[in-house]
Order: structure tokens, then sequence, then C-alpha cells
């Protein structure tokens, strides 16, 4: 086993390195404070391993992503949506008869019941639907307290429940969320309709008339939360583990994600994507404005859906995206302007030495959007939609937590730049 040497003050500390299966490299610092007295400073984590994880493999550099094992291009040329949260929550694929046991779960846990329904009406109709969805899924583990422990053991013996309970009713919500905010009536899921065309169906019928979902939407929509479905130690991701790491149960942890997914730099990345669109639109400009302003460096200033803090080459995702956008619109019908102007922003951008020289590429939320807008998906619910896909990756890694004997709680350390120590100075003395 090779070790890393680190050399402090003279004295020589050896290291333990670590090497996952498909070779990345890890130095164990885990001892480091305790025999030298010194931390790792690594601000944001970007170079620090949280845990050891077997769900996802993501080389940025090489824009590779696996989940267990399996290549993001044939889960989506091949799989499904709930196939592929099965996948990823349980580390196989389904034989027939799991894949049913699965589906049959998500089916007969779609509702939301009469006493949860009430919460909606707690909110003002221009919520931003991001903050109802984390807070009311967070109210999970008040309805459902049997399945939201807060120990462990007890919450691992019901996790397929809890699991199932989570993927279907985020779903539920986010459409019934959209409904509360129209002032339109809520539409109850139907068990006979597969995840998606649920979805769909609770979404856009009315009371009277079942919105039946043409073949090219629903599978544009399956496509949509398949890529989505996990992505490694992304920010919410990351925020299930580490509030996870307390002991607290799935859906308290699932909520603090959605929470930590709604900032514009991670999943709400797709809202301002077509917000940005839409106003080169409306001020009829070819997006040279844009891209002049967001090289200013200012992070207020981004080419929306541009960059990623790992892939340095392309987002495999973004591929998959960009190409599933020309096909889902030309079976559609539509001829959307935003997509025209979409890409010549990227035809520039993948031009211009700003970009080029800091490997700034599309990233997943580029094209994403346009393909929700061709769908009926308003942009307020954009990030929602994000959510829904992200469920099971958040849930798999809340499990490895839950189920590691050896887990810790996260407490990050920090270097501390305030004032030195001071005495207090009574209220009568200060200027
Ligand atoms: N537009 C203009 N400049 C940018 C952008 C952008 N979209 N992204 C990064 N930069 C600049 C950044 O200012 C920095 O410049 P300099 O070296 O002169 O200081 C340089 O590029 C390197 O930035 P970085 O270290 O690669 O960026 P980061 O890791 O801090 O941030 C990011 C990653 C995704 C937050 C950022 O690229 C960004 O804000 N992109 C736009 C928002 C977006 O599309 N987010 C969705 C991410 S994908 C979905 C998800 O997983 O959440």
């Amino acid at each position: 086993m090779a070790t890393a040497s680190l050399k402090l003050d003279d004295k020589e500390y050896p290291l333990p390195v670590i090497v996952g299966t498909e070779g990345e490299k890890a130095i164990d610092t885990r001892k480091l404070r305790a025999e030298t007295g010194y931390i790792a400073y690594d601000q944001g984590y970007g170079n620090t391993g949280s845990c050891e994880s077997a769900i996802t493999y993501l080389d940025g550099d090489n824009g590779v992503l696996r989940h267990r094992g399996y290549p993001i291009d044939q889960l989506a040329q091949f799989s499904d949506y709930v196939e592929t949260a099965y996948l990823i929550i349980y580390g196989e694929l389904p034989n027939p008869a799991k894949r049913k046991e699965f589906g049959l779960l998500l089916r007969k846990n779609a509702a939301v019941e009469t006493q949860m329904q009430k919460i909606f009406e707690g909110f003002p109709k221009d919520a931003p639907p991001m903050a109802m969805l984390s807070s009311i899924v967070g109210s999970l583990a008040a309805h459902y307290p049997q399945l939201a422990t807060n120990n462990f053991e007890k919450d691992l013996k019901t996790f397929d429940l809890a699991a199932a309970m989570a993927i279907s009713k985020i779903r539920t919500i986010g459409a019934m969320i959209y409904r509360y905010q129209k002032g339109l009536p809520y539409i109850f899921p139907k068990q006979e309709l597969p995840f998606c065309e649920n979805f769909l169906h609770m979404m856009f019928s009315e009371p009277y008339k079942d919105y039946v979902a043409e073949p090219e939407v629903a599978k544009a929509l399956n496509l949509l939360l398949l890529l989505h479905a996990d992505h490694e130690q992304n920010c919410s991701t990351s925020t299930v583990r580490m509030v996870g790491s307390s002991a607290a149960n799935l859906f308290t942890s699932l909520s603090a994600g959605i929470s930590a997914l709604s900032g514009p730099l991670h999943g709400g990345a797709n809202t301002a994507v077509m917000q940005m669109l839409q106003s080169i639109h409306d001020e009829g400009d070819d997006g040279t404005r844009f891209i002049a302003a967001a090289k200013s460096g200012s992070k207020s200033n981004r080419l929306m859906g541009f960059g990623h803090p790992v892939y340095r080459n392309f987002d495999p995702r973004a591929k998959i995206i960009g190409k599933a956008c020309d096909d889902v619109l030309k079976k559609l019908g539509i001829k959307d302007p935003l997509l025209e102007i979409a890409k010549h922003l990227e035809q520039a951008a993948l031009k211009d030495d700003y970009f080029v020289s800091r490997k700034l590429y599309p990233n997943v939320d580029f094209y994403s959007g346009i393909i929700m807008r061709a769908i009926g998906i308003p942009t307020n619910m954009f990030t929602v939609i994000f959510a829904i896909g992200r469920a099971p990756g958040e849930i798999a890694n809340w499990r490895e937590v839950a189920a590691n004997p050896k887990g810790r709680i996260y407490r990050p350390r920090q270097v501390y730049v305030g004032p030195v120590k001071r005495d207090y100075v009574p209220m009568t003395q200060r200027t």
C-alpha cells in the first residue's frame, strides 16, 4: 500500500493513501490534526473526499458519469427513470419481479393525504415553488413519524417504504404546488399510470378531462429525470449526507437537500438559463451583450448553464440533452426561438477565449429548460423537476450514511480569522 509523506517543521509524517475501484487516489488526512496540530484547508471542499461511496463514478476531466458502474449514455438510451432510481438506490438493475414490486410501491404511495393538503393553504399563491417543496417534503417526517424516528437502525428497517414514498410523493407535491399556485383544483394520482405520465396527469388534467400525455412528452420527461437522478457529491446531495450524518431521518435530510438545490448556482440554474434566454429574446439581442457581461468576472453576470465545478471538457448529460432537445421539438412540431438563441450563444462562447481558456462548457441546465418549456412546464417549476429527478441519488446517499457502522457526524473544521480575545465593553462605555 502506497503512503504519502508530509514534512512539517523538519518532522516527517506518513499519511495513508486510499485508492478507489476506478483508480481515484486520496490522501487520508483523518489523523492529521491529532498527529500534527494542522488541519487540511480546502474552502468549498473542492479537493476533499468527504466519504467513500459506491453509487456514482464521475471523472470530470474526461466527461465520464456512471451509476453503479453503468455509463449514463447507456442508461439514457436503454433504461428509464424508475429503473435507474432502483439501480441507484439498491445497487443493481432490478429483475422483473423486483421492478414490479418497486413500481407498485411507488404507485401505492403517490397520494398526498388530506391533512397534508392543508399545508399548501398556508403559503402565499406566489411563493417560490422550491420554498414550498422543501417545507412540504420536510413535513413528511411529521406525517409519517413511524418512518422518521431519527434512529438509523429503526429508519433502515422501514427504508424501502420511506424511499418509495419520498420519490413518489415529491412528484405529487410538485404537481400540487403548480396547481395551487394557478388556483386550480388538485388532480389526484392514478394508480394505473406510469411515473411520468402520472405526473403530467396531475399537472395538466382538467376536472372532467384527463390529460393524456403524448408518448414523446412522457419520454422527454423520463429522460430529464433520469439524467438528474444522481451526480455524486454535488451541493444538495452532500447536504443530505451532512444532515443525515446527525442521524436525522430521510425526509428531513431530503428537505435540506431540496433547499440546497434551490440556489441559482446549483438546481436553480435551469430557471436562470431560461430567464437569460428570454431576456435576450425580448431585447432583440443575439447574446453578444450577455457574453460580454459574463466575461466581467462578476458572479451575478455569469453565462447561466455554462461551467461546472467538476466537468472540465464536457458535461456528458448536456450532450445527451442537447440532442434530445432537437428531437423533442421536432417530434412535437415546435419551433422555439429560444433554442436558436441558445445554439448561437453556445457557438459564440465555445469560440471565445474567455470560456475556452477556463474550460467552460454547456452543462445539463443549458438545454433542459427548453425541453421543459416544450412539454408545458412553466419556468418557475424547472427546479422542482430537477428536485424530483435528484431524489434517488439523495436517498441512496442518505442510506449509505445511515448504514455505515463507522460513520461519523459531519463536522468540518475552520481557520478562524476573526478578532483575537478581547474583554467585554459595558454599554455605557461604547461610542
Ligand atoms: N460564466 C462566466 N464566467 C464563469 C462561469 C460562467 N458561467 N463559470 C465560471 N466562470 C469563471 C469564474 O468567474 C472563474 O473566473 P476567474 O478564473 O477569472 O476567476 C473561472 O470561470 C473558473 O470558475 P470555476 O472555478 O470553474 O467555477 P466554480 O467551480 O466556482 O463554479 C459553477 C462552478 C457551476 C457554479 C459556475 O460555473 C457557474 O456559476 N455557472 C453558471 C451557473 C450554472 O450553470 N450552474 C449549474 C451547474 S450544473 C447543475 C448542477 O449540478 O447544479
